[in-house]
């Protein structure tokens, strides 16, 4: 198993005769940044750069190549810096840590979207920690089976801790089905808006040489098609054959593949927040990457589905802009839908849904890009 302490291959053991005090609280600072490196970014963008200054760790978001047409208000790179600084918190903890962060609204891609400063304590290790090189993407069929109580229990738990996001759980079938169904609608937008065509089809990877040479976007592997589904998306791959085939109805055919997907699963969860916000995102993803651990603790899969929730936010804080009229009423339904099967208040805002379940690993993971080019001045 891959353990935080031995993936450095440059970081030298505490035990060591002769360590500082100072080479010591860079060893910690090192592994701290790690685990924010192993974060989840979406399609494995890796829009980041961690830098240790001596006085805090600086995390920077590229906001060039960290967005896509989905994307409202940044809120994507604030969602994902909140999961990256949940896993620096487990580990900050464990070290003796604990964290202060100062979060940027600016989106300057030179300047830091967050500085997080590391405040003495006592040791406070946590089992999550295990899991951090563990947690992974999982889009297979998951079996229909019920969460187990105590999971259920823990999930209840995560639902109460929350400040400014809130999580929703669909455990119930009929919901699971209803939900999957409206997600899996999303699908069909891949052949529809080339926007949202290109920001699939720019980051998969499409051999092993690919995959390798860049470590970032999906490995084909890890999107756990079949012969006849590779050979489709290959011929969707260009946006011209794409938008011949949705004259034919292959959108209806994506849309029901996709729901049928997700109706196979143990339950369905759903983030939202009362207003959007760089704090309110970052508080989202801290929450989305919580529950993934103690979801990848119990060995359990898990699947963000980000699509329809984004769109829902798209049309009611942009007013729809770059949508068509059918797309706009779609994110209208979805948002409608949405309120009704999680009991939403009037104006909350769906970020991201989830599902989740039981199932064999995935085929294939995404790798990340070296330690050492995205995290500067600790990891020599
Ligand atoms: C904010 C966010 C949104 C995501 N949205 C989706 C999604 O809609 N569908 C999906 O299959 N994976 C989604 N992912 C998962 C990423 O593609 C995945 O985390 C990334 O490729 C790295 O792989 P890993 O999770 O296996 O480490 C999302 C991840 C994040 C952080």
């Amino acid at each position: 198993m891959k353990t935080l302490s031995n993936l450095n291959p440059t970081k030298r053991r505490a035990e060591e005769p002769g360590l500082s005090a100072d080479s010591l609280e860079a060893e910690a600072v090192a592994r701290i940044i790690e685990a924010g490196w192993w974060a989840p970014t979406p399609d494995n963008w890796q829009s980041w750069r961690f830098q240790w200054t001596g006085e805090c760790i600086e995390i920077f978001w590229d906001f060039e190549t960290g967005t896509s047409f989905l994307d409202v208000a940044h809120g994507v790179a604030y969602l994902s810096i909140g999961g990256a600084v949940t896993n620096m918190e487990i580990i900050a903890n464990a070290e003796g840590y604990d964290l202060r962060v100062d979060l940027r609204s600016e989106t300057d891609s030179n300047r830091p979207t967050a500085r997080v400063f590391l405040e003495p304590t006592t040791k406070r290790p946590s089992p999550l920690a295990a899991v951090i090189p563990e947690r992974c993407t999982n889009r297979r069929p998951y079996a229909r089976t019920r969460l187990e109580p105590e999971m259920i229990e823990r999930l209840r738990g995560l639902e109460d801790n929350c400040r400014k996001a809130q999580l929703s759980m669909l455990y119930e079938r009929d919901e699971i089905e209803d939900i999957g169904e409206m997600a899996g609608e999303f699908d069909q937008f891949f052949l529809h808006i080339p926007e949202i065509h290109d920001v699939i089809f720019r980051w998969i990877r499409w051999t092993q040489e690919e995959v390798l040479r860049t470590r970032d976007g999906l490995p084909l592997g890890s999107l756990e098609l079949n012969f006849s589904d590779r050979l489709g998306l290959m011929v969707l791959r260009k946006w011209v054959r794409a938008k011949a085939l949705a004259r034919l109805g292959m959108g209806r055919w994506l849309a029901s593949r996709a729901a049928k997907l997700y109706a196979s699963s143990g339950a369905f969860g759903v983030i939202s927040l009362p207003e959007m916000s760089a704090e309110a995102a970052f508080e989202a993803g801290r929450l989305l990457e919580k529950i993934w651990l103690v979801a990848s603790e119990k060995r359990l899969a898990f699947q963000p589905i980000a699509g329809p929730a984004l769109l829902v936010m798209r049309n009611r804080l942009k007013g729809g802009a770059g949508m068509d009229a059918r797309l706009r009423d779609w994110a209208t339904e979805v948002e409608r839908d949405l309120r009704s099967l999680c009991s939403f208040e009037e104006g909350t805002l769906p970020v991201i849904l989830f599902r989740v379940g039981e199932a064999s690993p995935p085929s294939a993971r995404a790798l990340r890009r070296p330690l050492d080019m995205v995290a500067r001045d600790v990891m020599k």
